[in-house]
């Protein structure tokens, strides 16, 4: 069998990283110095195995870099060193990243009830949590639930099923963009995320929601930058680490993607269960209609069947769309008049009421020419075939 010589060193590199960043996080600088020069080695050893001199030179800086870091740690062993937190960063500076972990806190009132379709996935979640956090008989190990992978198409829920496990769970939100870590903190995402989930850990119940997480994809991309790599790293270490650090707090990751293909075994392996959120049947649409029309307040004189065959294909950000223009029609033609009547003042405007009237066909019909749904045939193909190829 032939051997990826180039994926079997990007691994033994990464685990290079990994126990480098663990043995700087226990302190222990002199034994971080020897290994970040460990991983630099094998950086250059992946380095020569680059089949273009320009992939070449960028893992070679990767290395350069992890020289640096084995540098910084033997700097520190000199001089009397400066106070430093177990992140490896000032006591200022692990206080700054705190302050950005808050603000990552999200409030959103999401419940189960607002989201239409998947329900047995809503039901398998609920259920799971509901063992974890209820009483076990004395002697008894009820396996616990840390990380969730949600994958799919775009606008069908990842995102706010995320929101409504946390609000389930009563729990602390943390949501984070992956690009955004890596495009704010570049060099420094790795101690973002140790702030992170120290953060999620001293709130006790937290769920940390990592969206656009194909942003670290290294199967395809080829991106090779250390900052990338880094970042990784640290998650993965966070992930496995979670079952072991937690003590007693319920820390949950939920990462959510487009592009399940872009994430290699290794992350992938670290999910405890990777959930597949499609595109809505004829009875989610039908449902999103009514959150969207009947429970906004509007009157609807559209038969299911309509409603469910002009849908059909559309995301649920797509139906949003959907309706909204639909409602901006009707309100256009019921209240004619509404754009003059703005020029008149502010008491004009106040003084007048709206005319609502039931949305018909001919307003589905006209808005729906106006949305081209974005998941074609081929995509959820894409993504029949990777569940298949045994993802989960
Ligand atoms: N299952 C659903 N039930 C109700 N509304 C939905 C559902 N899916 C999507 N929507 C609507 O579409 C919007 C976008 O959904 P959401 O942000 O959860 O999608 P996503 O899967 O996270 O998309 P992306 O991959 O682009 O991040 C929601 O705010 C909501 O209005
Ligand atoms: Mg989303």
């Amino acid at each position: 069998m032939a051997v990826d010589m180039s994926r079997l060193q990007r691994t033994v590199l990464d685990d290079a990283i990994r126990r480098a960043q663990i043995i700087q996080q226990s302190g222990a600088k002199q034994a971080a110095a020897e290994a970040w020069d460990h991983a630099a080695r094998h950086a250059e050893n992946f380095a020569a195995l680059a089949s273009t001199e320009a992939e070449k030179a960028r893992r070679r800086a990767t290395a350069d870099e992890l020289r640096m870091l084995a540098k910084k740690q033997e700097q520190q062993l000199r001089p009397a060193a400066p106070q430093s937190t177990a992140g490896g960063c000032s006591a200022e500076e692990a206080d700054e990243f705190r302050e950005a972990a808050c603000r990552l806190v999200h409030k959103s009132g999401i419940r189960f009830e607002d989201i239409a379709g998947l329900k047995e996935t809503t039901t398998e979640i609920q259920a799971a949590f509901a063992l974890s956090l209820a009483k076990a008989p004395a002697g008894v190990d009820i396996p616990q639930m840390h990380s969730l992978l949600f994958y799919g198409p775009p606008g069908c829920g990842k995102t706010l099923l995320a929101a409504a496990v946390s609000n389930g769970l009563d729990a602390t939100f943390f949501s984070v963009k992956v690009s955004d870590l890596l495009s704010r903190y570049f060099g420094d995402s790795p101690k973002m995320v140790q702030a992170l989930y120290d953060e999620a850990r001293s709130r006790g119940n937290s769920v940390i929601f990592l969206d656009e997480f194909d942003a670290l994809a290294t199967s395809r991309s080829g991106s090779d930058s250390s900052a990338d790599r880094r970042l990784l790293v640290s998650l993965l270490t966070e992930l496995d680490g979670l079952k072991e650090k937690d003590g007693g707090a319920q820390v949950l990751t939920i990462a959510a993607t487009n592009r399940p293909w872009d994430l290699d075994d290794a992350i992938l392996s670290r999910f405890e269960k990777t959930v597949y959120i499609p595109l809505p049947d004829a009875e989610a649409r039908r449902r999103m209609l009514e959150l969207h029309l009947n429970e906004k307040g509007y009157r609807v004189e559209i038969s299911d069947e309509e409603l469910i065959r002009q849908t059909n294909g559309l995301s649920g950000r797509e139906i949003s769309h959907l309706c909204k223009l639909m409602i901006k029609q009707m309100m256009q033609e019921a209240n004619p008049n509404l754009a003059a009547l703005a020029g008149k003042g502010r008491a004009a405007m106040e003084s007048y009421s709206i005319r609502v009237e039931p949305l018909t066909l001919q307003h589905l019909q006209h808005a729906r020419t106006q949305i081209q749904p974005r998941t074609t045939p081929e995509a959820i193909e894409l993504f029949r075939r990777w569940a298949n190829d045994g993802c989960s």
